[in-house]
């Protein structure tokens, strides 16, 4: 695109910045509550409410709480929630086999909201970590995290969480082949309508810290998850995981972290016209309220410049722990 501009001073670019009226009406991008899933924490017991230490503000919360929390959204205009179950020591097994049990806390979880607040969209995550003593999300076979059979313990994983009820299905995991394996079975068992929301560009971050926190991985982690989630130094290979995942049938992909793969999200976008989400992930936002806390930046207003910066570039939704507050901030309430 070229855009030929008369000199100064016929063309003064303030004009349009003048007044808030102005400014409103020439906003090339906005943000709604309906751009946002709220990621919640799942833990075990019945009204409880638990602070995550590193994440201010964000809480685990019991089933019972979860299925508030759905309400919550759901007035507030938030169209989705994801699921993510904080497992502890119990149920962390080498065979992983809680991914699939159909009472997992997941799948109560997902029960309860369905039941309470049928119209919230409910995604949940695939992977095997929250259920593995090595904190992998795949098995783990002399040191080495092995693809296939991995794949075959999702697909069960996958299955679990159709089954119980969910409307979005999110790999997570970054294994191959797994988008295909987990969609010829959610055919084959009927579960035509179940979306796959793929994790298709996941970067191996430094920034997740704060979640396995909260999921009570960080202890169980042994090494690092560099032979499956991508080099941050790539972008191409982004766009290969892409188009490979939307030819195995996501319905939609997902760049994860958020902010510091800004040009992956613009990349994917422009490529593919895919409906297209990015992860603002547990340690940006640590760190937004963590300067914040400190009073070194506004938090509300980083917040929502931080959410605005995935619309512009061409993101169709954020998943963000800051959700509510920012979807109370943008209903004035
Ligand atoms: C695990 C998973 C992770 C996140 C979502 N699913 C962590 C990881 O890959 O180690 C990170 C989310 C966040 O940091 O907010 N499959």
């Amino acid at each position: 695109m070229k855009t030929t501009q008369a000199a100064f001073p016929t063309t003064r670019l303030r004009r349009p910045r003048r007044s808030p009226a102005i400014r409103a009406l020439v906003a090339e991008n906005t943000l709604t509550p309906a751009d946002l899933i709220w990621p919640l924490f799942v833990r075990d017991g019945e009204g409880i409410e638990e602070p995550v230490p590193s994440m201010p503000g964000v809480i685990r919360r019991s089933v019972d709480k979860v299925v508030e929390a759905a309400q919550e959204a759901h007035a507030l205009g938030i169209p989705a929630i994801c699921l993510f179950p904080y497992t502890g020591n119990a149920n962390r097994t080498s065979d992983c086999a809680e991914a699939w049990n159909p009472d997992n806390l997941s799948n109560r979880a997902t029960r309860a909201v369905k039941a309470a607040v049928p119209d919230i969209a409910i995604m949940t995550d695939v992977a095997l970590d929250p259920y593995s003593d090595t904190g992998h999300d795949g098995f783990v076979v002399d040191g080495k995290i092995i693809n296939d059979e991995t794949v075959d313990a999702l697909v069960k994983q996958a299955l679990s969480q159709a089954d119980a009820g969910v409307d979005i299905i999110g790999p997570s995991d970054m294994m191959d082949g797994r988008i295909g394996a987990i969609r010829a079975a959610l055919e084959a068992a009927g579960h035509h309508d179940v979306m796959l929301l793929s994790y298709a560009a996941k970067y191996a971050s430094a920034f997740y810290g704060p979640f396995r926190d909260a999921v009570g991985a960080s202890g169980a982690l042994k090494g690092d998850k560099k032979t499956y989630q991508m080099n941050p130094a790539n972008t191409d290979e982004a766009l290969r995981c892409v188009a490979r995942d939307l030819s195995e049938g996501a319905d939609m992909v997902m760049v994860k972290p958020g902010m510091p793969y800004l040009d992956i999200c613009r990349r994917v976008k422009d490529e593919f016209a895919a409906p297209t989400f990015a992860y603002q992930v547990s340690g940006e936002y640590a760190m937004i309220q963590a300067a914040a806390q400190q009073g070194w930046i506004d938090g509300d207003r980083a917040m929502m410049e931080s959410l605005m910066a995935f619309k512009r570039a061409g993101c169709d939704g954020v998943l963000s722990y800051f959700a509510p507050l920012a979807a109370r901030m943008m209903n004035g309430s």
